[in-house]
């Protein structure tokens, strides 16, 4: 028995050997190891042996058993690194092959907007500022007159870095301490635009993203009204949207302007949407810059870049900016 058992077993490590595709090797995994495979049956007449003739039959039968599992599990091994090189040649993307349909890529959809806002603005008699994304609470929040007391300071879901310093130190959650920073370094006249990546403790959702883009505005001149600002917003818009585009400011509160408003556009179906918020710099936020409020006026005002891309593109998810899917790339 043991002899014919020899034999089935070289038999099954030979076809395993040559086993092509993962149904076969469960075929032969059946046919050689299975309920009523040669080996089992063979298992179960060792009850009828002499204790003696058991022991060693029963020592031969694991052995046969153990040669075929790992036969087995050879053919397996095999055939699942056969799958993946298969698969990996089939995705295998040549990028120095050169085909009709090949395209360049292009400037993602957030540079494109900040782009277009620095040249609109740009053409306006605006500068471009800059500031870090990592800042002390006096920049993002003091000298703007949110002192540590102020409500509106839980409302920017700030996220804070520890440094073990003695200070605060923060991501800023929104472009206005870029205000502060360039007014402390350079005197009226100021007009600035300030893109930037700006950082709230949010959860990513269809209207959301924890790290976003915004892009903040500052003048500073004499005699400088609220009429300038209303005009500047509107210019903004018609050049940026398109003519028949219009702007409408409904108040609102900052505490780093006053008075404070939100500016929304129009859309061609008589409603208005929301872009973002603006207003006449309170004195107390010129003062901390060293600049005399009775001598000097300004305005400023702040809105959302990833936003504003949505909504020319009209994008159902916000997400769709950093999933980074080529396909969807591809198409702007
Ligand atoms: N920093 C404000 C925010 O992130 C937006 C803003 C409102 C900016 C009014 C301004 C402004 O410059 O005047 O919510």
């Amino acid at each position: 028995m043991i002899e014919t058992l020899h034999s089935t077993a070289a038999e099954a490590q030979a076809r395993l050997a040559e086993v092509a595709d993962l149904d076969a090797l469960a075929q032969l995994d059946v046919e050689f190891l299975g309920k009523k495979s040669a080996l089992t049956l063979a298992k179960r007449q060792l009850g009828s042996l002499a204790p003696e003739q058991r022991r060693t039959a029963g020592q031969a039968l694991n052995q046969i058993r153990a040669e075929v599992e790992g036969a087995v599990g050879a053919a397996r091994e095999r055939l699942a690194r056969a799958a993946l090189s298969e698969r990996l040649e089939a995705e295998r993307l040549d990028l120095t092959e050169f085909r009709g349909t090949a395209r360049r890529g292009s400037l993602h959809l957030v540079t494109q907007a900040r782009d277009r806002l620095e040249d609109v603005f740009v053409g306006m008699g605006f500068s471009v500022a800059e500031g870090p994304e990592v800042e002390s609470a006096w920049y993002n929040f003091e000298a703007l007159n949110i002192p540590e007391w102020h409500p509106a300071r839980g409302s920017f879901d700030t996220i804070f870095v520890n440094l073990g310093a003695p200070e605060e130190v923060m991501l800023r959650s929104h472009t206005s301490p870029v205000q502060i920073r360039t007014m402390e370094k350079q005197q009226p006249p100021i007009y600035i635009v300030a893109p930037g990546r700006t950082f709230r403790t949010d959860t990513a959702d269809a209207t959301h993203l924890p790290a976003f883009n915004q892009i903040e505005g500052l003048v500073v001149d004499r005699g400088i009204t609220m009429g300038d600002l209303a005009g500047t917003i509107d210019e903004f818009v018609r050049t940026f949207f398109g003519g028949d585009v219009k702007s409408r400011l409904r108040p609102s509160y900052f505490p780093f302007t006053e008075p404070s408003a939100e500016f929304d556009i129009s859309r061609a179906d008589g409603t208005w949407l929301e872009l973002g918020g603006c207003g006449m710099v309170h004195p107390n936020v010129l003062r901390n810059c060293g600049i005399d409020p009775d001598e000097w006026q300004g305005f400023a005002f702040g809105f959302g870049i990833d936003r504003l891309a949505v909504m020319r593109h009209e994008l159902d998810d916000i997400r769709e900016l950093v999933n980074n899917d080529v396909r969807f790339l591809r198409q702007f």
